[in-house]
């Protein structure tokens, strides 16, 4: 709608142009007419007067011409006259006319040098005047000259007149001809081609339903509508190809895991049962700049994992709407459609108030079980009041749950993370028929941590109201038994790896999480360029080490920048040559030990460059700011050298972030140990970060790294996480939730 409205603004400034210059034209013709004719009639006016006047001017008094000049009254346009001698002075005068009409003086002299009439124009009391002088003449000579002046201001009404019609005119036109372009636009243009939009945007998301009765019909966009059409049926028959290839690779399990495949396994295994998806963090937030709702999507190892696989099996998402402009966009049931630009699944928000957030979210999930969990060194908060918010939010999401759930039959739903540790038990509850998974994506710490909290037989509970429980890695899944077996009553098949407790069994499995690969986004930019990224950041060097994280301090971010000090000291020959990027999203800022991890690795930034820069190079440069996954895969791209120090981390998909980017086969990861990422990607370096000095060497082993070990290592690593990508992972996780209902 914006475009027609534009076109028609430049129909109506084109028209309104063509019409002032016709005006114009039409104006100055009408107006040199008008003076002509007024000039015809006064010069005839004058020669008439010429005739009473000339007869023995010589011998005439000025009283005698005065009373000749009394008796012509003022009458239609004629003002009245005067009479000059041929000095120039006035011997007679109209007493319509002012004594002093200097204009007047002028011309009659004029007429006379010249002998022949001469007029101009004057403003008399506001009005426009015609002054016309001509010669009086005795026999052969000039005498003196007459003066008269008409009233000429109904050329100027004219003017205006013509002005006012075209004006009117011009209204009249642009609004029929705007209106005749707007619906011409609408109909002709606008709407048929919304159409052929729709059914394109239809055909490119698989919907198979043959809407084509709103398509133009029109002559004029025949071809068009012919060509889509034979587009759409090739990607519908392109689409039923690919489906059957990929039913075909189901029996050969070690093929690639695509989002096909995953698609036709949920077809086939699942016989299309709706996945129900829960997590506090939702995939897209919408927010509002202005007048302007934009969304991205938040920093989030949970999301970059999930999202894929939503987008590959439709079903509900059901998250926390934390944008200020979610609200918004959601429909009277709080869902939409996303992803926003090619709507593949269901998103359906819950809204929670400040104290629910800054209870459940902010105190228990990330004060309490994120510290607890990761053992960084950072004490775990534990408050009556937050566990009390967190209890309460817990069942709010569960309500939403059912309510989604309720005309479904067997539904399964799969819960993330440690904020929802209550809600398997919730759900189990009240729908015993539901089969209940949850993903705990953060790392489960040794009993005699978890220990400490004071609600842990709650939170155990909860948790084993799943019927799958999984974790990334075997060491996690060891450790939540135990817990487990010294918390709570119940037994434990550890041949089975399955705990019972109160007559339901739940299965403890690792499954560790990958990422989409191979994905689009290395594709996007053909000009990139990774010279004017570097020269935009102000940043001159040989060598580019990258840390991408969220701003958290179980990313070992302090720890990293001590590894590098370290290098550059001990390998001089490195400095202005080498330099760390750190790429920090910010995160849980609300929260004061994020705010003071912040202020640390500000500190630790400015004390090593100022330690260690030289002649306009430092070495780390630190952008705090949440990007894109296009900007971050760019990032990566232009690393020689990737830093992942996790100081302790449930998996880290940065690390298979940036081996998925460089399709190059170049660059090198270093990777903590601490990571679950480490007991997969073996061809990365990996470090203990809390040894400063061995990440110093890893730093130097990648930089020397010949081009041909990078190359190897890269593709074993690629290989690595083909074999085992986001698809393969949730076909694994399916399968076994399948296999539990037999
Ligand atoms: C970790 C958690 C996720 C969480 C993410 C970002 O990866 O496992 O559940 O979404 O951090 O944290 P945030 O608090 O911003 O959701």
């Amino acid at each position: 709608m914006k475009q027609i409205a534009v076109a028609v603004v430049i129909i109506v400034a084109i028209i309104s142009l063509i019409v002032t210059a016709f005006t114009i034209n039409q104006v100055y013709r009408e107006e040199q007419r008008l003076t002509e004719d007024l000039h015809y009639r006064s010069t005839l006016l004058a020669d008439n007067l010429k005739g009473a006047i000339e007869p023995n001017f010589s011998t005439k008094s000025s009283s005698d011409l005065q009373q000749l000049v009394n008796k012509l009254d003022a009458e239609e346009r004629f003002v009245g006259m005067n009479i000059y001698d041929n000095k120039g002075e006035m011997i007679a005068t109209s007493s319509s006319l002012p004594a002093d009409l200097p204009e007047a003086s002028k011309i009659a002299e004029e007429s006379m040098d010249a002998d022949k009439a001469n007029g101009t124009f004057v403003k008399l009391n506001q009005e426009k005047m015609y002054l016309l002088a001509a010669p009086l003449h005795d026999q052969e000579s000039i005498v003196g000259a007459l003066m008269i002046a008409q009233n000429a201001s109904y050329i100027d009404t004219r003017l205006t007149e013509i002005w006012r019609n075209n004006l009117l005119r011009l209204v009249i036109q642009a609004s029929l001809i705007s209106l005749a372009a707007l619906l011409l636009l609408r109909w002709i243009i606008y709407e048929p081609i919304h159409n052929l939009v729709e059914f394109s945007k239809s055909a490119r998301s698989g919907e198979l339903n043959e809407n084509a009765q709103n398509l133009p019909s029109s002559l004029f966009f025949r071809p068009l509508v012919k060509e889509i059409s034979n587009i759409r049926r090739s990607l519908l028959e392109a689409r039923v190809t690919a489906s059957e290839e990929a039913k075909l690779r189901l029996e050969k399990l070690d093929s690639p895991w695509t989002a096909q495949r995953l698609t036709e396994f949920i077809k086939d295994v699942l016989k299309d049962r709706t996945i129900v998806v829960v997590s506090n963090r939702e995939p897209y937030i919408h927010t509002k700049n202005g007048r302007k709702i934009s969304y991205f999507v938040p920093a989030s190892g949970m999301v970059t994992a999930i999202e894929p696989v939503m987008e590959a099996c439709g079903g509900i998402w059901v998250a926390h709407g934390s944008g200020d402009a979610d609200k918004m966009m959601v429909d009277e049931h709080n869902k939409l459609r996303v992803p926003p630009d090619e709507p593949k699944y269901t998103l359906r928000r819950i809204w929670l108030t400040d104290k629910e957030e800054a209870g459940y979210y902010y105190g228990f999930s990330n004060e309490g079980l994120w510290p607890l969990c990761h053992i960084a060194h950072v004490r775990p908060t534990f408050r009556k009041e937050d566990w009390e918010e967190y209890k309460k939010v817990n069942g709010k999401f569960a309500q939403a749950v059912l309510s989604e759930i309720k005309l479904l039959e067997k539904p399964i739903i799969i819960v993330q993370d440690f904020h929802l540790s209550l809600l398997p038990r919730m759900i189990k509850n009240s729908r015993p028929d539901a089969t209940v998974a949850l993903f705990w994506h953060i790392p489960w710490p040794n009993p005699e941590s978890f220990s400490v909290c004071p609600w842990k037989k709650e939170i155990l509970d909860g948790i084993l109201g799943s019927d799958l429980i999984g974790f990334h890695t075997q060491l996690h899944c060891n450790n939540f038994i135990e817990t487990v077996g010294r918390e709570l009553e119940s037994l434990i098949d550890f041949e089975q790896f399955n705990i019972t407790r109160h007559n339901h069994i739940s299965s403890i499995k690792p499954f560790p999480i990958s990422i989409a690969f191979p994905n689009h986004i290395n594709n996007q930019d053909a000009n990139f360029d990774p010279n004017k990224i570097l020269k935009s950041l102000n940043i001159k060097t040989k060598y580019i080490g990258l840390g991408i994280d969220r701003f958290d301090y179980t990313k070992g971010i302090l720890e990293r920048l001590k590894g590098i000090e370290i290098f550059l000291q001990k390998n001089p020959m490195y400095i202005g040559q080498f330099t760390f990027l750190q790429i920090a999203a910010p995160s849980r800022s609300r929260i004061e030990r994020y705010q003071q991890f912040v202020r640390e690795v500000e500190n630790e930034v400015e004390r090593i460059n100022k330690l260690l820069k030289k002649n306009g190079w430092k070495p780390i440069v630190l952008i705090k700011k949440h990007h894109n996954q296009e900007e971050v895969y760019k990032f990566y791209k232009l690393a020689d050298v990737c830093l992942v120090t996790s100081l302790h981390d449930g998996m880290n998909l940065v690390a298979k972030e940036f081996i998925a980017s460089r399709d190059d086969e170049k660059g090198v990861l270093i990777l903590s140990q601490f990571t679950g990422a480490s007991r997969e990607l073996k061809d990365a370096l990996i470090v203990n970060p809390y040894n400063g000095e061995q990440t110093a060497e890893a730093l130097k082993i990648a930089l020397e790294m010949p081009p041909t070990e990078q190359t190897k290592r890269m593709r074993r690593l690629r290989e690595t996480i083909k074999n085992y990508n986001i698809y393969r992972w949730s076909a694994e996780l399916l399968k076994t939730i399948v296999n539990l209902e037999q």
